[in-house]
């Protein structure tokens, strides 16, 4: 395991921390601050030890100057004065004279975030290039970085690969835990099932090919499910059906066939709305059809086959969530899950199944919810976390 925070003497130092704030924004608001809370355990450790502690984060994506206006964190701070019984205070630079004020006049146990890193990427991408002085500089504003930023961590940026090429650097509370709980599914209590949907089966490939062999069955759902219906020679109708994946479908369906569970019913419509739709038997699909979520059999089906599962991973919503009409089937399985939490490890990543069980009131009730979306699957393709290179083994 990589070093900790728990491994350093944070007493007066100033400590960096990267956290992922990456919150969805509505109107100017924060729609779901899962990612600021889950960031506190290891703010809260700092202050605790008494450090001064420096907050780095990215929002959005910074392309031009209206999209600075879109992205100014001081929401965030906002949202953390009212989460941290500390002195926040916000500066509204990456870089400069007033950073630097800032952080030499703060005492332990006190927070300054600085401005969105991205602001940074306005002038030749140099946060998201990862840019040599700019990480050295930021660098240069602590003694000690904290990497917790796990959706982030698939990310080679100058605020988190950069800075800790530079200083002596450890992973946060968060980071090891997202860490750990992903890795548990590498070698995974069995029954081990995994479920997809979502809408691509082409975002879903690097995962597949890592974790078929390691799971019992896999259960797929959602949009993707018609494009390997499609590629069993079922009449699909309108549902979507990503084309470029049809031939990777029927060669995992040949060499999975035990394995691999398709939807044996599906809710339809005639066109994608909200609106009350016809449930039929996959077989019973014509041409004007278009399948927006899992049927009752369907949904008795995987349940079925999680009745006696150990481990669950789960990514990617089974039908249309945001539609109330076609949210059922997402649902059902989630309620399932959360009433035989205490027999099942469900591990949900990315962002809209975890939003989805947000949404029912779940999420904390089940083994574990990742903070991830991009560098969720990543972790679970298998790939190296470019966060986490240069932060030593402990
Ligand atoms: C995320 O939301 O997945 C992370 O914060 C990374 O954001 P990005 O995809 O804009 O790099």
């Amino acid at each position: 395991m990589k070093k900790t925070i728990r491994d350093f003497d944070l007493e007066n130092k100033k400590v960096i921390i990267r956290c992922d704030f990456n919150v969805p924004l509505k109107d100017g608001k924060i729609a779901d601050d899962t990612r600021i809370k889950r960031s506190l355990e290891t703010i809260q450790y700092a202050l605790e030890k008494k450090a001064k502690v420096i907050l780095l984060s990215h929002l959005g994506r910074v392309k031009t100057e209206e999209d600075k206006e879109k992205n100014n964190l001081e929401v965030v701070a906002d949202r953390l004065r009212e989460l941290l019984p500390c002195p926040i205070t916000f500066v509204p630079e990456t870089r400069g004279e007033e950073v630097e004020k800032a952080i030499a006049s703060m005492k332990p146990s006190e927070v300054v975030l600085l401005q969105n890193t991205r602001y940074e990427d306005l002038d030749g991408k140099k946060e998201s290039g990862c840019d040599e002085e700019l990480s050295r500089y930021w660098a240069s504003l602590g003694d000690i970085f904290i990497n917790d930023a796990f959706g982030t961590l698939h990310r080679a940026h100058a605020s988190n690969a950069g800075i800790s090429k530079y200083l002596e650097s450890g992973i946060g509370f968060l980071v090891e835990k997202e860490v750990t709980a992903l890795s548990h599914l590498f070698d995974p209590e069995r029954p081990f099932i995994i479920i997809l949907g979502g809408a691509k089966v082409a975002d879903k490939i690097g995962l597949i090919k890592n974790l078929i062999s390691k799971c019992d069955k896999m259960l797929i759902g959602g949009g993707m499910a018609f494009t390997f219906l499609k590629a069993e020679g079922y009449e699909v109708g309108n549902s979507l059906v990503d084309q470029d994946s049809i031939s990777f479908c029927q060669e995992l369906l040949k060499e999975n066939e035990e394995k691999i569970v398709l939807p044996v019913d599906v809710w339809c419509n005639t066109e994608y709305a909200d609106q009350e739709g016809t449930l039929k038997e996959i077989t019973e699909l014509d041409f004007e059809d278009m399948g927006l979520d899992i049927g009752e059999k369907t949904v008795s089906l995987f349940q079925n086959y999680l009745k006696d599962a150990k481990m669950v991973l789960w990514n990617g919503p089974l039908g249309v969530y945001e539609f109330s009409h076609y949210k059922k089937g997402t649902e059902e399985i989630l309620t399932y899950l959360t009433e035989h939490k205490n027999s099942i490890k469900t591990v949900l990543g990315g962002g809209d199944i975890v939003a989805a069980a947000n949404q029912v009131g779940v999420a904390d009730q089940l083994y574990h919810v990742s903070t991830g979306g991009g560098a969720t699957l990543e972790f679970l393709e298998g790939k190296e976390m470019p966060g986490l290179i240069h932060i030593k083994e402990g």
